[in-house]
């Protein structure tokens, strides 16, 4: 019924929107949805490249089928072996015993482990080409964005190359599957968020991948999520070199708890002192309120972070205790970094937020500030000194 696209003559998109999933790998929430991409590619030989999920089998066998009119799939190409996109493999198999599947070494020991399937492969290694008749493919070994036996595929053909999560977006596609064929912004933020809180953490690796698609000349990217990109091409290797050097644009992200609302005004009053500063690019969120996602998300964007918390039961609280740790996981660096924070009868916050910026090595800005109960004037005047401070920077 739903229809393969075309993306070049010989290359067809048979992936699949997830809408009804409400958080991607049961943490990050999916306001828009989400795609998992396949692609076929049609010569005399016949190459799958990656599957989807497997609640979408049916969809995407059904999408699989119609593109092949009869024939069958000679070879089956894994770039990623995350069950997102390696879920249907045991179905492809079923369908087509004959499939070679072709996969790296380290692919082969998780697809035994997840799928009990030992036989029938083609092993391949950084440079390995491969003939489908008209289209040359070639196998670029990228691992670790996210998982070590992470690899790109090649068709020198048509000058496509399908990059697995690399270049991925989070949004379900709304009707059409280029690039210029879809309202982008929206896109363009959730390719942002996806990075952020999937392969950020990776930024080495991520450098050595971009090092080795300079050497290629690419008129389609077609990743494992989200828009195949054509028109944005620049754009997206560009956000992706910056993102991956950790290099934050001008801007400042303030991230505070706050149970009654003291600690939140010491937020608004460093703000304050910021804008007074001419700062123009302050983000303010409640951790408690905004989902960390979209937080790490303008971490990553921006080269200035300002936390805040209240002191609770001898420690941060528990929003913010949980968000550090999720920004130890990404392993941002270079930020320019300052904390506040405040209690009723012991302050522990700012000896907790200054212990985590020498974990983090990051550069703290001006002096922390500590209030005890209500925010008055020269915790205020402290707050606003401190703004101006990171103004300067
Ligand atoms: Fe989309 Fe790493 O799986």
């Amino acid at each position: 019924m739903f229809k393969a696209k075309t993306i070049t003559k010989d290359i067809y998109y048979i992936g699949v929107n997830d809408r009804q999933k409400i958080n991607f790998e049961n943490q990050i929430p999916l306001p828009y949805g989400v795609s998992y991409n396949s692609y076929v590619i049609m010569d005399e030989k016949i190459a799958l490249i990656d599957t989807v999920e497997i609640p979408f089998a049916e969809i995407f066998i059904d999408k699989l089928l119609q593109v092949l009119q009869g024939r069958s799939v000679d070879y089956l190409v894994i770039n990623h072996m995350e069950p997102d996109h390696s879920g249907s493999i045991r179905a492809i198999r079923r369908l087509f015993p004959e499939v070679k599947i072709i996969g790296n070494n380290r692919t082969f020991k998780m697809l035994a482990g997840y799928y009990g399937i030992e036989d029938g492969l083609l092993e391949v290694t950084d440079g390995t080409t491969l003939s489908l008749g008209k289209h040359q493919l070639q196998f670029f070994l990228t691992p670790m964005i996210h998982w070590p036996e992470t690899m790109m595929t090649y068709d020198a053909t048509d000058k496509a190359i399908f990059t697995g999560d690399a270049f991925g977006a989070f949004g379900a596609l709304d009707g059409g599957v280029i690039d210029s064929d879809l309202m982008i912004n929206k896109y363009m933020d959730e390719f942002d968020r996806y990075f952020s809180n999937i392969a950020g953490k990776y930024g080495s690796p991520v450098q050595k991948a971009l090092e080795k698609m300079s050497t290629i000349e690419v008129t389609f990217i077609c990743p494992t999520h989200g828009p195949v990109w054509k028109d944005h091409i620049a754009s997206i290797i560009e956000k992706t070199n910056r993102l991956s050097r950790y290099e934050g644009e001008k801007g400042v992200v303030i991230v505070y708890a706050s149970m009654y609302g003291n600690t939140e005004q010491m937020a608004e009053a460093i703000a304050e002192g910021l804008s007074e500063a001419g700062e123009k690019k302050i983000m303010i969120y409640d951790v408690a309120k905004t989902d960390a996602s979209f937080i790490l998300t303008d971490i990553f964007r921006y080269d200035r972070l300002v936390l805040g918390s209240p002191t609770y039961n001898n420690g941060l609280f528990p929003e913010m205790a949980s968000f550090l740790l999720k920004i130890e996981n990404r392993d941002i660096k270079h930020r320019k970094f300052a904390y506040f924070g405040s209690s009723t009868w012991s302050n522990a916050t700012t000896r907790i937020f200054s212990a985590f910026a020498e974990k983090m090595k990051w550069e703290v800005i001006g002096t922390p500030v500590e209030e005890q109960q209500s925010l008055k004037q020269n915790a205020y005047e402290a707050c606003i000194a401190l703004g101006k401070e990171l103004a300067s920077v």
